[in-house]
């Protein structure tokens, strides 16, 4: 059985990022354990403070490091990342940086039409930087735009589209972790 480290870029209770997490959660749950990472707990990243992990990003690594892949669920804030993600991403690209060679799937679901795309491609460059270096699956990416209407009122998702589309990224992510697992070993 794959695990997986859930990571939702919205604090707020109904986001739609979350629940689309919370879906593959429930319908992978025979298959692949996946567990959240709460960033609303991370206080902000200050170097000052760094030498001493707080709990909160200790728990997290621990659950990254015994992870095989991690998916990233990212609304769009401007145009970019929301504070509380760069936040969680800059407490885990220090120490154990512990994203290094760690397979991830980006995603995201926001009401205007562009599904994330300009969020994602500032995610996809983070990940890329030195103090992650994430093996994040190439060519493929989750844009759900107008995502409000692909929801029910259960926080399932029920756009029979976007859940086959999905299903298929989900199926290559796999692909990708198991065949990068000599590289995610290699020292570089
Ligand atoms: C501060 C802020 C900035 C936003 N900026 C954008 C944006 O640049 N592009 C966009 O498509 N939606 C933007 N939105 C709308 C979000 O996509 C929408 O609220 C989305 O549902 C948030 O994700 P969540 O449901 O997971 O909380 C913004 C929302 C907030 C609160």
């Amino acid at each position: 059985m794959k695990t997986f480290a859930l990571i939702a870029g919205s604090l707020r209770k109904e986001s739609l990022n979350r629940k689309l997490l919370a879906y593959l959660q429930e319908t992978y749950k025979v298959d692949i354990k996946m567990e959240f990472i709460e960033i609303n707990e991370f206080p902000l990243f200050n170097e000052d403070i760094e030498a001493e992990v707080p709990e909160q990003v200790k728990k997290a690594i621990q659950l990254i490091q015994e992870s095989d892949g991690v998916l990233i669920a990212t609304p769009e804030y401007n145009h970019s990342v929301p504070g509380a993600l760069k936040n969680a991403l800059d407490w885990l690209s220090r120490k154990e940086k512990v994203f290094v060679k760690k397979p991830v799937l980006i995603m995201g679901c926001s009401g205007g039409p562009v599904g994330t795309s300009r969020a994602q491609n500032h995610l996809r460059l983070i990940l890329n930087s030195p103090g992650h270096q994430a093996l994040t699956l190439p060519g493929n990416e989750i844009l759900i735009g107008q995502a409000s209407t692909k929801f029910n009122d259960k926080g399932t998702l029920t756009d029979d589209k976007t859940v086959i589309f999905i299903n298929g990224v989900l199926k290559k992510f796999i692909t990708w972790i198991d065949a990068t697992k000599e590289w995610q070993k290699e020292e570089i």
